[in-house]
């Protein structure tokens, strides 16, 4: 049997999850696992832990010998990279949940690790309590994975929920994710999908090998979602759902992207409401697997960081293996086709030429309204796509790998209930 390690702990940030930590720790004794120190920002706030606990100074944490393991929950990712950094030098083993922070420095994390044989986690950083990131690791390292598809961020979704099911505006549900808790510190990387693209990019170096800049990757989140396409949605049985997708084509690259998408009853995401998250994995043996769960909030997310810590009584660290095996890496594709709905005030707004087919046209409700097929570098680099009046929701099976399979098809979406005018 494998000799367990005594775990000490120093903690950055006291907020909603670092204080659940705090909490979960006194109730797992088993662990062996106890926070020696507490670094926080605003030593004037009032905080549920003995005082003796907290300092301002990184130092106090970072120069501490007898801490072994650094559990970094702060949310400034700038900040975040000094500490993280600087602990994995001083050969002390991180656990972190600041996706932005991984998405953004994976490789020279990756480096650090490695050269001082020290272990860096981070389940809690995608899909909050769903073990995602570990499952990757180690059931999917081999090559059969085909697509990943997923509700990875919880803010979004509850909007989105609220909007469909209580009717709430735009407005009064993203106070309310914040409230709950859910919410980034700054809500913008919610709602504009920049927290699902850093998810995503994490994702795809452990599922495909593939190190990115979130920012190479399309995304865009639900700010530009009208009360008229939640109505479209509504009457059409099918749900917008903000989706982060990443999917093998024949050539064995990787498409992947962050937009909204109408999601049917078919799939399993459809039933994912608030702040839970879903990912449908499909890979070439099994079909499509489901993992559940919730994606945000308090304990959740301090469920995976427990994880974490757990794994590092016997010393667990991510492998890797394909981004260290070239057979097995993937690349990103940029050449693949969407199927997309757009709904805009004016044909001023958007630029017909950059679609390949346009398939149903009409207005309704003082909008203008068309599905078609565009190319994903088109897409990407249109600038009516950051027009606010501009909505863009992919269509179910939106991937298309080669425009002449669509002529083949004939393949009016028939997005649900749409009359046709042109
Ligand atoms: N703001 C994030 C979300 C928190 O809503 O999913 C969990 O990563």
């Amino acid at each position: 049997m494998s000799s367990q390690k005594k775990i000490v702990i120093g903690l950055f940030g006291f907020g909603v999850v670092g204080e659940g930590i705090y909490k979960v720790l006194q109730k797992t004794p088993a662990l062996q696992a106890r926070i020696k120190k507490i670094c926080i920002k605003d030593p004037s706030k009032k905080r549920d832990a003995p005082a003796e606990l907290f300092t301002t100074d990184y130092n106090d944490l970072l120069e501490d010998e007898e801490i072994n393991v650094i559990v970094e929950l702060i949310s400034n990712a700038k900040e975040a990279y000094t500490i993280v950094s600087t602990a994995l030098i001083k050969n002390k083993s991180v656990v972190s949940a600041n996706k932005k922070l991984i998405a953004a420095h994976l490789p020279r994390l990756i480096e650090l690790q490695r050269k001082h044989n020290v272990s860096f986690l981070y389940e809690a950083a995608v899909c909050g309590s769903i073990p995602i990131i570990r499952n990757l690791e180690e059931y999917y390292d081999n090559d059969l994975l085909q697509s990943i598809c997923g509700i990875v961020n919880g803010s979004t979704n509850y909007i989105l929920t609220k909007i469909r099911e209580e009717n709430l505006d735009y407005q009064q549900a993203l106070l309310q994710a914040q409230q709950r808790g859910f919410a980034e510190a700054d809500p913008a990387l919610d709602v504009e999908g920049k927290d699902a693209v850093n998810k995503l990019t994490i994702l795809l170096a452990h599922a495909h090998g593939i190190i990115t800049d979130p920012n190479e990757i399309l995304h865009r989140g639900i700010t530009q979602i009208q009360n008229t396409d939640a109505i479209i949605a509504l009457e059409k049985n099918v749900q917008i759902k903000l989706i982060a997708q990443a999917k093998k084509l024949a050539n064995n690259k990787i498409a992947a992207f962050v937009l909204p998408q109408f999601v049917t009853i078919e799939s399993q995401l459809y039933n994912v409401r608030n702040e839970f998250n879903g990912v449908v994995i499909e890979s070439s043996l099994s079909d499509k697997q489901f993992l559940y769960g919730k994606g945000a909030g308090r304990y959740p997310t301090s469920s995976a960081v427990l994880s974490d810590i757990s794994a590092l009584r016997y010393n667990y660290s991510y492998e890797y293996r394909k981004l260290n095996n070239p057979e097995n890496r993937n690349e990103l594709s940029t050449d693949f086709y969407l199927k997309i709905y757009v709904s805009f005030k004016a044909w001023s707004d958007i630029d017909l030429n950059d679609f390949d087919f346009t398939e149903e046209i009409y207005c309704q409700r003082g909008r203008q309204y068309l599905t078609g097929v565009i190319h994903y570098e088109k897409l990407k680099n249109a600038d009516w796509l950051s027009d606010n009046n501009v909505s863009v929701i992919v269509c179910p099976d939106g991937i298309i790998e080669n425009t002449d399979t669509v002529k083949l098809k004939s393949t009016s979406l028939q997005l649900p209930g749409v009359e046709v005018l042109v």
